[in-house]
């Protein structure tokens, strides 16, 4: 696993460990503290370890796993790439289940485009998750394919690696600079609450005066569009246990999967 940083990465290490237990599988987890380094040696113990069948791996950045890779394959041990893909290495993972990053990031900007169509300035902040990861990279380009057709001008981007802290920090440091902004979109609700609140303490309006989407539609975020905080966020769905353990399965019984079994997921808006 990555590691812990937010409520969607709770609720997808949930299902893994509750999915188990109701089907009787032995879960080995290992945290990778959102440290890649240590995700490619959590990866290689694995690679060792008698016990395990099958590895799971949810990467941290789309690039990094040529080696390990090539090492899983060489010890016979099927690889399912689990919520964010990598680049490349189609022939050495039976299957990538997890959602169209790029998909998330068009329906967040035409969320935005339909918020701010009666806006003379449409300039908006991108608050961006870790670099090189694929939802920080996929979203970004659904957003501009999107966002930019209605005119939007994205002023700000930078990463906030998908925490509260930094989501506030980034936001703080741009309003100093410049409060010009129509609209705001965290490329997760963690990002994005942390906007909430360095715009709260500048004497903006969150949601009214800055218009707010983000993507994950966690608790929090349903909290905040019933706050009247968030103004819509878009899904993406944490509880890919099933569908992954499945493919583990199919992939020990020596079946072909499709190289992306996409996951299910929706919008919702305040
Ligand atoms: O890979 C999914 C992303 O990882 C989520 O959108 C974010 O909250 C998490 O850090």
């Amino acid at each position: 696993q990555t590691g812990s940083e937010g409520g969607w990465r709770a609720a997808n290490t949930a299902s893994f460990k509750e999915t188990a237990e109701q089907l009787g599988l032995t879960l080995k987890f290992y945290d990778s503290q959102n440290d890649l380094a240590k995700q490619v040696a959590g990866f290689q113990q694995f690679i060792q370890d008698p016990e395990v069948d099958v590895i799971v791996m949810s990467p941290l950045e789309v690039t990094g796993w040529d080696q390990v890779l090539k090492d899983a394959q060489a010890a016979g041990k099927p690889v399912i790439l689990s919520d964010r893909r990598i680049d490349g290495n189609e022939d050495k993972y039976v299957t990538f289940i997890g959602a169209d990053f790029v998909e998330e990031g068009r329906k967040a900007g035409l969320a935005m485009c339909e918020l701010l169509k009666d806006s003379p300035s449409k300039n908006v902040w991108e608050l961006v998750g870790n670099v090189g990861a694929a939802p920080a990279i996929d979203r970004g380009t659904g957003f501009r394919e999107t966002a930019e057709k209605c005119g939007i001008t994205i002023t700000n981007s930078q990463t906030a690696n998908w925490s509260i802290k930094e989501g506030k920090e980034v936001t703080e440091a741009w309003l100093k600079q410049s409060k010009d902004v129509q609209g705001i979109f965290g490329q997760n609700d963690e990002m994005a609450f942390g906007a909430i609140e360095a715009l709260k303490e500048a004497g903006l309006v969150p949601a009214q005066d800055v218009k707010l989407i983000s993507v994950d539609a966690t608790s929090c975020a349903f909290q905040a569009m019933l706050d009247g905080t968030l103004n819509g966020a878009i899904e993406c769905n944490p509880l890919l246990a099933p569908q992954v353990y499945e493919a583990a399965k199919a992939a020990l019984n020596g079946e072909t999967l499709p190289k992306w079994i996409p996951s299910q997921e929706s919008e919702f808006y305040m």
